[in-house]
């Protein structure tokens, strides 16, 4: 069996190396490095892809969301909604642009904004400053957007998209791509990602032609004409070299999008044999609005009472016991944004924001989801025979 890794960007990179490799001399060739052809190229063929009206790309996801939050013409001191579950990058752009995060919970099961909890909370914690709602589409499904999309109307709120994770994944009955239904849509192309590149890079789609616009020109200094400068923006593109490779990588997006169902199928399918009632682990769900792409397959590990009593994680302890098997795992996220430092004093929430180091109530599921999460290798290429292993070592842990 060949060793397992998170990831494996090699064995990907292999099968379509000549591709890759005639895509990144035909960018040295030109010498246009900044705004060359295949940058253009590949917004469109991107939209495309989405069926959306614009495409626009950037230097990685982050600035994607600030360039978006930046675009709506949001004030400092304006509330943003956004789930306290999800990688920094989500509410940090928030933070940085003055405008206040304002944290509500995810559902259990799916990690996601839900019509239950999330809607629930997304009532409460509206005040007449919220001007925008940012759900993401974490691990791989979407987020419930008929509840936000709800809530938007009726609060007259902007609604961007982070789908950082979930590119390629389909919403609702029309099938609409994760991304495409809010203002705007907001992509990482790390190289991990569904489509990853070799490098940092990030995209925003909308089908809005006025905030097409207002986003192109944030994304570049704040111009339309060169060296005149309209309004504030920043100096964040898509390198032509990523925009060549990620071309390449898109004509294969469906293809690895399979590979990572396949794996998570399998995984699915092993682990329910082995754990029925779900005693020790439950497999992800999937919500039936959404199709999964399984950035992540993640898996949640209850706690044993043998490890309790003794203050111990069976989610640490398991994960210790798998890195010792040459299985390796992460932790995506070991911390609620409630309860990292940085929002101290910033973000707010239903609960006491940072009360004395205690979880905040009102923020439960993420708190629990935070000391259970379990990431398991995942990848399109991921075989069979590692899978198995995989789900052996995990039920050994219990015997
Ligand atoms: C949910 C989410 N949002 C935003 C980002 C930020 O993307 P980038 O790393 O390209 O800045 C990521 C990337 O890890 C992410 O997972």
């Amino acid at each position: 069996m060949e060793k397992i890794q998170m990831v494996d960007l090699l064995a990907q990179h292999s099968q379509i190396r000549q591709e890759i490799d005639s895509a990144i001399s035909g960018v040295i060739d030109s010498s246009a490095f900044i705004k060359g052809k295949p940058v253009g190229i590949f917004e469109e063929d991107l939209a495309r892809y989405l069926g959306v009206r614009h495409v626009i790309g950037c230097g990685n996801g982050t600035d994607a969301l600030q360039i978006a939050l930046m675009a709506l013409g949001l004030e400092p001191g304006d509330e943003v909604l956004v789930p306290a579950f999800t990688y920094v990058a989500t509410a940090e752009v928030i933070a940085l642009l003055h405008l206040t995060p304002v944290m509500y919970d995810v559902n259990l099961r799916t990690f996601n904004t839900d019509a239950h909890t999330s809607f629930e909370h997304i009532e409460q914690l509206v005040t007449p400053r919220t001007r925008a709602i940012v759900p993401v589409h974490l691990f791989g499904q979407c987020s419930d957007m008929d509840a936000v999309m709800t809530v938007a109307k009726k609060y007259d709120l902007r609604v961007v998209e982070d789908c950082a994770q979930a590119l390629g994944s389909n919403y609702g009955p029309a099938k609409a791509f994760a991304g495409s239904i809010g203002d705007i849509g907001c992509t990482s192309f790390f190289p991990t990602k569904n489509l990853g590149g070799m490098g940092d890079g990030g995209a925003l789609f909308t089908n809005d032609d006025e905030l097409a616009l207002r986003i192109r020109m944030i994304a570049n200094h704040g111009q339309k004409v060169k060296y005149h400068h309209d309004v504030i923006g920043c100096n964040s593109r898509l390198d032509t070299i990523q925009a060549a490779v990620l071309d390449v990588k898109l004509r294969h997006l469906d293809e690895y999008i399979s590979g990572r169902r396949r794996a998570a199928a399998a995984y699915t399918r092993l682990l329910k044999a082995a754990d029925p009632l779900e005693k020790h682990i439950c497999t992800p769900v999937e919500s039936d609005f959404t199709t999964h792409t399984y950035h992540q397959y993640t898996i949640i590990v209850k706690d044993r009472n043998e490890d309790l009593v003794k203050d111990a994680s069976t989610r640490d302890l398991l994960k210790a016991r798998l890195a010792e098997n040459g299985v390796p795992s992460m932790i995506y996220y070991p911390l609620p944004l409630n309860r990292q430092e940085a929002f101290k004093g910033i973000a707010k929430s239903l609960g006491d924001f940072h009360r004395d180091e205690d979880a905040d109530d009102s923020l439960g599921n993420s708190e629990f989801l935070a000391a259970h999460v379990l990431s398991l290798p995942m990848h399109p290429l991921l075989k069979e025979d590692q899978i198995n292993y995989i789900v052996e070592q995990i039920m050994d842990f219990y015997k």
